[in-house]
């Protein structure tokens, strides 16, 4: 169920947290390996109910002319690259991205879509990937996380959540970009802080971020980014 009330308390969130405002190396670097798996490290502590997985050794793309049994073949596109996997009729999108295409910078947080930290682009809307089965997205153009890299460096809402301190842990931060990111091409939504809490509601920080994350969505509309 979506619902504001976390991105409401933006006056009561984290005001207090000390800013890494010179963007350090290292800050940096984590924002630009967002979509790896060292942030599986950082998800055992965030209270997600332990549901991270271990990234997979490799990607299992579909093999042969026809698949296995009880197998059925998906061809999608995943950030502009077409891909074709083999799974099972109840495969999770949420799991065939981040397990058999080796893409774990989407997250899994509540499993239940509550949470948004599953939160990919299909056909340019946003939905939640863990409540969404692998086979009903056969022909479809799937973005994750991954593809809002710049061509060299950030891309233009990952500079903002940096230096914008949109993030603490980082787990929640894909699916809030991908959310954003959204927003940033949706003219109906304004950038008042209230329109972007409502817009945002169905992405929540365990960390309490919120007000930060506002600012970075804030920060990448003036500067007319579309991420
Ligand atoms: S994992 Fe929480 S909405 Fe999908
Ligand atoms: S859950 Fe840690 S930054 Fe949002």
């Amino acid at each position: 169920m979506k619902d504001d009330q976390d991105f409401d308390r933006e006056e009561t969130a984290n005001t207090a947290r000390s800013s890494a405002t010179e963007h350090s190396p290292s800050r940096r670097r984590f924002m630009r390996n967002i979509g790896l798996s060292g942030l599986a490290a950082g998800a055992a502590s965030t209270g997600f109910g332990g549901a991270a997985f271990a990234a997979s050794d490799k990607v299992q793309e579909a093999e042969g002319d026809t698949p296995a049994e009880g197998m059925q073949r998906v061809s999608f596109t995943v950030n502009g690259q077409a891909k074709q996997v083999d799974v099972t009729p109840n495969a999770v999108l949420l799991d065939v991205i981040r397990h058999q295409l080796d893409m774990p910078g989407t997250k899994k947080g509540c499993d239940h879509g509550q949470c948004g930290a599953c939160n990919v682009h299909v056909n340019g809307e946003v939905i939640n990937s863990c409540l969404s089965l692998a086979v009903m997205h056969d022909g479809d153009e799937i973005k994750t996380v991954e593809g809002l890299d710049g061509e060299k460096d950030l891309g233009p809402l990952q500079q903002a959540f940096l230096e914008n301190d949109g993030y603490q842990c980082g787990y929640c931060t894909p699916g809030q970009m991908m959310a954003a990111s959204y927003i940033l091409a949706d003219d109906r939504i304004g950038n008042s802080g209230d329109e972007l809490r409502q817009a945002m509601s169905g992405n929540l920080c365990r960390c309490g971020a919120y007000k930060n994350i506002v600012a970075a969505i804030q920060d990448a509309r003036s500067k007319g980014s579309e991420a």
